[in-house]
């Protein structure tokens, strides 16, 4: 067995405003994994084209991920940031990853049951294949550790197939089984609305979320108009069973304090949601507001946001392109 070097890729879509659940489910826990491992960070354009996106939008929400990753931690001197567009060599491999993934692995990918809605018909070939991108992402770098949100655990599975069918097929050693890294009380953070669903971008309810660039009054309102039920907090976890939306709070409450679930609920036991809510709405004021200035801060340096995007494509397309060319050999491309 190859013994490969450890390294840590991530990515987020720049396709709408960066929210809590990335910071909690995401990027909040990739700031430690600079001082111990390799770290790639990625803003994936090309898969955020999977659904429209109007241009001029799709340029500043890549500049908003990146100020939004450097404003809760992720250090361009530590870490390479870059935009996927910018190193071809993502497209290139993912389309290899086409012709290995096969069909029916595709067809059990939830991601994209639930993208495409009842109108499957409609939606593109490229939010079909999205998964093999995001494989390519990840092995032409042959990464081995990927933390990420539960959601995408599927897709996680999907990238170790296709690494293990590829190095099968071409009898060679030659890409890492790939780690999944899901940690934290807020791997799945849901909706502020519907305790049943996932916190995401993409919602069109405004109150469903808390995006990063929401300022204090905004962040504490949506906290308080969060939904909940008439019941009080109970002294235990289990107390919470079928209670989606209180469930939820918990979760958010305990990922932003450093604390468990469990210790938060013991807390609040026999109390109503009012207390809990303001003291909720507090702490999250306090976490996410100098994360908020410094996003803002950023975004009105867009000369330094497109150097550091720069100079991470440059470092990343050093180590791709190599490692691409490997790839290309193995495969039989003729290079004269
Ligand atoms: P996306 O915004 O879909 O590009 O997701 C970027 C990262 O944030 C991925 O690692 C996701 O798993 C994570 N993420 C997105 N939404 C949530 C959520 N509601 N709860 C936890 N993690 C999330
Ligand atoms: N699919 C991921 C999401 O929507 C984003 C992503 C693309 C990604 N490529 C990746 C995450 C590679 C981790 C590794 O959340």
């Amino acid at each position: 067995m190859t013994s490969f070097k450890q390294r840590v890729f991530s990515g987020v879509q720049p396709s709408g405003n960066l929210t809590l659940g990335n910071y909690l489910g995401a990027i909040r826990n990739w700031v430690g994994l600079q001082d111990t491992h390799e770290t790639i960070f990625c803003v994936v354009d090309l898969h955020a084209i999977t659904t429209w996106q109007d241009p001029n939008t799709l340029r500043d929400a890549t500049r908003e991920v990146a100020a939004g990753m450097i404003a809760c931690g992720i250090d361009p001197k530590k870490s390479i940031l870059f935009n996927q567009s910018q190193v071809s060599a993502h497209a290139e491999l993912a389309w290899i990853f086409n012709c290995v993934a096969r069909m029916g692995w595709l067809n059990r990918m939830t991601q994209f049951k639930e993208k495409a809605g009842k109108n499957s018909e409609r939606a593109s070939v490229g939010l079909y294949v999205y998964p093999d991108l995001m494989a390519a992402d990840i092995l032409l770098y042959k990464a081995t550790h990927v933390p990420v949100g539960a959601d995408q655990k599927q897709h996680l599975e999907l990238t170790r197939d296709i690494a293990q069918k590829f190095n099968n097929d071409y009898k060679v050693d030659f890409f890492p089984s790939v780690e999944p890294l899901i940690f934290g009380e807020g791997t799945r953070v849901m909706s502020l609305r519907d305790g049943n669903a996932k916190m995401s971008k993409s919602d069109p309810s405004e109150n469903s979320r808390i995006n990063l660039t929401d300022d204090r009054d905004v962040i504490a309102k949506k906290i308080r108009k969060a939904r909940t039920d008439s019941e009080p907090l109970p002294e235990t976890l289990e107390g919470l069973e079928g209670r989606a939306e209180a469930r939820n709070l918990m979760n958010i409450f305990a990922a932003l304090s450093d604390q468990t679930a469990a210790t938060i609920c013991q807390q609040y036991a026999g109390q109503g949601f009012a207390e809990f809510k303001s003291d909720l709405a507090d702490l999250s004021v306090e976490v996410l507001g100098p994360i908020t200035d410094e996003m803002r801060r950023l975004m009105g340096d867009k000369a330094y946001l497109d150097s550091v995007l720069r100079e991470g494509a440059s470092k990343a397309d050093a180590i791709a392109r190599p490692i691409l060319k490997e790839i290309y050999d193995i495969v039989g491309f003729l290079r004269p």
